[in-house]
């Protein structure tokens, strides 16, 4: 029987990660929506360093052990479904892969049909995981922000928050490659009380990853008519608000998840991604082998990585 290597999360502090080499399935052990992908690329999220640690709670502690890694791209290798034959490339986000199902740390994954996005002919598997969950995040935060106020005046004053995390830097380029003019990326921390619930009318809209105190500061900043999308709490998840921001000024906050997007919003979230949204510059990204995945786990965040599995 041939076996493919896996990290798996232990849920034990003192040493939270372990290889283990696993029996590869065949098809005729595949449940009849399911498919078996070989994992070609992956890369490291926010969320999957928290993985790591069992106090994040991000894996529940009875799940523990488990495969890590939230995002995926490979191609089909075994399949009982025709729309899905054996070959087809695919990538795989969120939903309950690498929190509480096995997930992309590994060479080989199961999957259930409706976890996968056909990947667009004009991304490359590791330009796809380049992009990753933060890439569909900020699509879908995008493709928010463009649905409620159209921005047609590529010059409208737009801010993001949490600059130097994925899901801004991302955002911050797709706007560039659909011409936006008037972005501001902030990269502080620190975001003081706001002295008054109103505050002057700055942005049209707003991508905050941050939460918290950001959004609390940033609400009573927002021109009437505009829109903040929220997408994260890298800051803090509280939020300290009035009322006055949305009664007087019409504005609106529309939460983003992109974990539990449905199949065919994913499908167009990536083409747009691939061409209209497509970032440009695109990401710098730094491809590292599998057996390195640990060190690069542990050690402290530093730029976008992108782990090649097989
Ligand atoms: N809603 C969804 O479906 C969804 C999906 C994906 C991610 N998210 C959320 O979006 C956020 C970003 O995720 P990501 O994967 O893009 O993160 P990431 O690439 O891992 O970025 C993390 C970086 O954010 C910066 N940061 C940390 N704390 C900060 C703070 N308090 N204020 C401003 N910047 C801070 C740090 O850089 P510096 O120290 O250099 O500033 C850190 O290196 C997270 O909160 C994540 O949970 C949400």
């Amino acid at each position: 029987m041939s076996t493919y290597q896996a990290l798996e999360f232990t849920g034990e502090s003192d040493q939270p990660w372990r290889w283990t080499a696993r029996p590869r399935p065949n098809a005729s052990e595949l449940a009849t929506d399911e498919v078996l992908v070989q994992v070609q690329y992956s890369r490291i999220n926010h969320k999957d360093r928290l993985a790591l640690t069992p106090a994040s709670r991000v894996i529940a502690a009875d799940r523990y052990p488990l495969v890590g890694g939230i995002d995926l791209a490979g191609v089909v290798a075994a399949s009982n479904q025709p729309v899905w034959p054996v070959g087809t490339a695919v990538l795989a986000t969120g939903f309950d892969l690498g929190v509480a199902r096995p997930g992309g740390f590994a060479q080989y994954v199961r999957l259930p049909v409706r976890y996968l996005t056909q990947r667009p002919a004009e991304l490359t598997a590791a330009d796809a995981m380049a992009l990753g969950t933060a890439g569909l995040t900020a699509a879908a935060a995008l493709t928010e922000m463009f649905r409620v106020t159209a921005l047609t005046d590529k010059n409208a004053p737009i801010l993001i928050t949490g600059g130097h995390s994925s899901v801004a830097q991302i955002a911050a380029a797709s706007l560039a490659r659909r011409h936006y003019t008037n972005v501001t990326v902030s990269v502080t921390h620190d975001w003081p009380a706001p002295a008054h619930a109103l505050a002057h009318a700055k942005y049209a809209a707003v991508l905050d990853t941050v939460g918290g105190d950001a959004l609390s500061v940033i609400l009573p900043q927002v021109q009437p008519g505009g829109m903040v999308v929220a997408v994260g709490n890298l800051g803090q998840a509280a939020l300290n608000t009035t009322v006055f921001p949305f009664i007087l000024r019409g504005i609106r906050l529309q939460g983003v998840d992109s974990v539990h997007l449905a199949p065919a919003d994913r499908g167009e979230l990536w083409q747009l991604l691939a061409t209209n949204l497509r970032p440009t510059p695109f990401p710098r990204y730094t491809t590292i082998p599998f057996d390195r995945l640990p060190a690069a786990l542990t050690a402290p965040a530093r730029g976008l990585t992108v782990v090649a599995i097989a």
